[in-house]
C-alpha cells in the first residue's frame, strides 16, 4: 500500500482496516463451514426435526410469519453456523433461541441438511 498524505489518508487507511476486518471475518466463516461440512445431515431425521420449524418457516421452508426469513434451498453450512450462532447466543432472536437450544449438534446437521435439500427454482428477474 502506498502512503498517502493530505485529507485522503485516514479515510483510506480506515478502509484498509475495515475491509481486513471483513476477510478475517469470511475466512473465519468459511473455515467453520468447512469443518461442519464433514458431517453430513440426514435429509430424513431432518425432516422429522423440521415439524419443529413449520409454524414460522414451513416444512416447505417458505417464510409463514412477517418476521421469519425463507430458508429453503439455503446454504447448509450457513444454516448449520446460524443455528449454532442461535444456540451458544452469539446471534440472538427469543424465537429462535429457545428453538436452536432444544437442538443437538445432530438435529442440527440434520435440519440444515433438510432444509437445504428443498428444491428452489428461480423465475424471471423483476425487470426481465
Ligand atoms: C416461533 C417462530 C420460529 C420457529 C418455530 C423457528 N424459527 Fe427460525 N427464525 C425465526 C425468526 C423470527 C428468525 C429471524 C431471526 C433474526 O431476526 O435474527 C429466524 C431465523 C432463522 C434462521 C436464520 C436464517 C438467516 O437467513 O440467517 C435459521 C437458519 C432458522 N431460523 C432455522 C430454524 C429452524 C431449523 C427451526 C426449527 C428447528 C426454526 N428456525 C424454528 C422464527 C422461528
Amino acid at each position: 500500500m502506498q502512503l498517502r498524505t493530505g485529507p485522503d489518508r485516514g479515510r483510506r487507511a480506515r478502509a484498509w482496516v475495515a475491509l481486513s476486518c471483513m476477510r478475517v471475518v469470511a475466512v473465519a466463516s468459511l473455515a467453520a463451514a468447512a469443518s461442519h461440512a464433514a458431517a453430513a445431515g440426514d435429509v430424513r431425521a431432518g425432516r422429522v426435526k423440521a415439524q419443529l420449524c413449520q409454524a414460522c418457516h414451513g416444512m416447505d421452508g417458505l417464510s409463514k410469519v412477517p418476521d421469519a426469513p425463507n430458508i429453503a434451498g439455503q446454504i447448509e453450512g450457513y444454516l448449520v453456523t446460524q443455528l449454532h450462532a442461535f444456540k451458544s447466543g452469539a446471534r440472538r432472536n427469543e424465537a429462535m433461541t429457545v428453538v436452536a437450544s432444544s437442538l443437538s449438534d445432530q438435529d442440527i446437521e440434520n435440519v440444515a441438511a433438510y432444509f437445504a435439500a428443498i428444491d428452489v427454482k428461480i423465475g424471471k428477474l423483476p425487470g426481465d
